[in-house]
């Protein structure tokens, strides 16, 4: 089979499936031509306090204004727990949690799951949490972190949730920049056996934190942490005598459900915000069209709740559509690389969704892992994070899922809230490596660098022409910077940052991005970030970084480093910025190659020519292109034979 070649559609899953080719041909042409019609035809899938009468007003000009459901009224709490138990199904299963240790599980139900949320909820009111008030939520994957995200929807706290595995400056930073008065943590979080210090890191962050008056630490692993005295609570100590039941907090569709930090390709991380009604019509849309997803199956998505995978696709978008969701708090390679599987089988998982570098991981170990374990319970596979290459998406579709299960390739981004491009099961033939076609109400275009509009099959620049009801509305506290970032490279588009070709059937493949960001095994990174990060060392005068090809990562992190006069460098200093990176950002951000550079390629007005940086890290250094406008064409020639790896 060719790599673009054409997969059918099953036809055992297009007899049965929600949404069929016509149907879905019928709701595209809608969405584009009655927008607000249909729309209002979806609203209803979730719970609304206030029905909305206002759909869609929304202007890419100007200043840039986004609003979906605008008179409506609801908490979105409600949608993922209430109605369900309204509805009889308060007794099944809400949440799958899968412990690092394969001995321990536990299931929650809907019922269970309301409770733990409106304790807390009365918890944090009690701790004068208002709404609007914004919370910091740094939790491992437990359950508690779910209970935390709902808690703070109940009663109109904003979360904004900072992956576990980001060091304290990183946590520091993102508090300041929203001004968190709650900070929601644990002892310890737990990884492939190994334990992460998440109170050390937080009181470490809250040294510059003066916002945060309040601390509630959720017990993990056990172990012994200083408890700051009026500033700190246990989670069951505050919370256990609490009702279980909490009055929730009348929201507009357009208040602020939560903040999530982003790379962008300049300065420093942005808030990205989402609001309430737009973010959760779109978030239960997507969950159900694009796995098919029906009553009583168990969905297992692997992100980390710290990434917008796992707010949308493992809290609000399974919930609100009553879904069983399977969190899981360990690593594909721990106890051994067949963990997903063996997973897959103890709660005979249906709906699995992962990221292509999981998958290359697992592919160089071979099929043996794999084939140890039955997987017959499995019925769609999901992709999402970073292109997928045709020979992982191949290994996935054939050795995971026996050429049964269809492979939805999910394309989306933090800002748009939800999956824009993806094949539907039952509706879509898929191509390897391609995220195959726009979901109804989506309208993905191409430009050339002039933003003029590229016909036919060709590549250039992914935007998408008009609004989505999860799209992100501002960029927390920098309104200016949401215009700037997104709407001003094309005006009047929104800018996606990715490259893209449509070919000749119209399908997408995205090509990865255009700017500064790099996407390092699924994590997105600010080069900038990194650069910061080294130049906050004393013995760096300057850095430059780059992406590179990575086999399993997809892209690695390549840096260029000029030293102050008089540093010698020094494999010991290798490793001591190595390690002073992973301190300043986190393990995600660990260099993968740091080359010595004298001298670095700039134009004469002072610009650093990425360009060729990015071909020498690459290793493509007969293609380097004009050299002739830098201010010292020598300096490439002394990179290219000092180039490492
Ligand atoms: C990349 C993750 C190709 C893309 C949901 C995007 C993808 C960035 C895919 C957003 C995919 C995500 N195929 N590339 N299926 N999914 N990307 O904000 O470059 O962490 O702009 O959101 O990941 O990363 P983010």
């Amino acid at each position: 089979m060719p790599d673009d070649g054409l997969i059918a559609i099953k036809p055992e899953i297009a007899a049965k499936a929600l949404v069929t080719a016509e149907r879905r041909a019928a709701m595209a042409e809608q969405a584009a031509t009655d927008p607000d019609g249909f729309w209002r035809g979806e609203m209803g899938r979730i719970a609304w306090m206030r029905e909305p009468t206002k759909i869609k007003n929304t202007d890419f000009t100007g200043d840039v204004s986004i609003k979906w459901f605008e008179d409506g009224e609801l908490n979105a709490s409600v949608s993922c727990l209430d109605r369900h138990i309204a509805s009889g199904r308060g007794d099944q299963v809400a949440i799958i949690w899968e412990g690092d240790d394969p001995a321990s599980d536990s299931k929650t139900t809907y019922a269970q799951l309301h409770a733990r949320v409106c304790q807390l909820a009365n918890a944090m009111r009690k701790l004068g949490v208002k709404k609007r008030d914004r919370v910091c939520i740094y939790l491992p994957m437990i359950v508690e972190a779910a209970v935390a995200m709902l808690a703070c929807a109940r009663i109109g706290a904003v979360h904004s949730i900072v992956f576990g595995g980001f060091s304290p400056d990183s946590l520091a930073s993102r508090i300041q920049d929203s001004e968190c008065s709650l900070l929601i943590t644990a002892d310890e979080g737990r990884r492939g056996g190994r334990k992460v210090p998440l109170k050390v890191n937080a009181d470490e962050a809250l040294k510059s934190c003066p916002s945060v008056r309040n601390v509630i630490v959720a017990r993990n692993t056990g172990t012994a942490v200083a408890m700051r005295e009026g500033r700190d609570h246990e989670w069951a100590a505050l919370c256990d005598a609490e009702p279980t039941q909490c009055e929730p907090e009348r929201m507009n569709a357009e208040d602020p459900l939560f903040i999530l930090y982003t790379s962008g390709s300049t300065g420093k991380p942005k808030g990205v915000l989402h609001t309430t009604g737009g973010y959760m019509v779109w978030a239960s849309f997507t969950h159900e069209l694009v796995f098919d997803y029906r009553p009583g199956e168990i969905y297992w998505c692997t992100a980390d709740v710290g990434w917008v995978t796992g707010h949308t696709y493992i809290v609000y978008g399974p919930l609100a559509n009553g879904a069983a969701t399977l969190m899981f708090e360990g690593v594909p390679s721990w106890p051994d690389n067949g963990r997903f599987w063996q997973v897959v089988d103890k709660h005979q998982v249906n709906i699995f969704y992962t990221a292509p570098t999981a998958i290359r991981a697992l592919m160089r170990d071979g099929e043996g892992p794999v084939k140890k374990h039955k997987r017959t319970s499995l019925r769609i596979l999901g992709s999402v994070g970073e292109p997928i290459n045709p020979e992982a998406w191949l290994w996935y579709y054939r050795v995971v899922g026996d050429e049964r299960c269809p492979i939805v390739d999910t394309w989306w981004q933090t800002e748009t809230g939800g999956i824009l491009i993806s094949p539907l099961p039952g509706a879509v033939a898929q191509k390897p490596g391609s995220a195959t076609l726009p979901l109804p109400g989506v309208t993905p275009a191409l430009v050339d660098g002039e933003g003029k509009f590229l016909e036919g099959a060709t590549e250039g620049n992914l935007v998408i022409t008009d609004s989505w009801p999860g799209q992100m509305r501002t960029v927390y506290g920098d309104h200016p910077r949401f215009v700037q970032t997104y709407f001003s490279t094309f005006p009047g588009l929104y800018f996606t940052g990715d490259g893209a070709r449509r070919d000749a059937d119209g399908y997408w493949w995205i090509t990865g991005r255009v700017d500064d960001v790099i996407n390092v095994a699924g994590h997105r990174m600010g080069t900038a970030e990194v650069e910061s990060a080294l130049v906050a060392h004393p013995k760096v005068a300057e850095a430059a970084v780059v992406g590179m090809p990575h086999e399993l990562k997809g892209q690695g992190i390549y840096c260029y480093v000029t030293l102050n006069a008089g540093e010698e460098p020094s494999d010991a200093l290798r490793k001591e910025l190595v390690a002073w990176v992973r301190k300043e950002i986190g393990p995600i951000a660990t260099p993968d190659a740091i080359q010595w550079a004298p001298g670095l390629p700039k134009t004469r007005s002072g610009k650093i020519m990425r360009r060729i940086l990015r071909k020498i890290a690459a290793n493509e250094t007969d293609s380097l292109g004009d050299t002739s406008t830098l201010a010292d064409p020598t300096v490439v020639q002394e990179l290219v034979e000092n180039r490492v790896g």
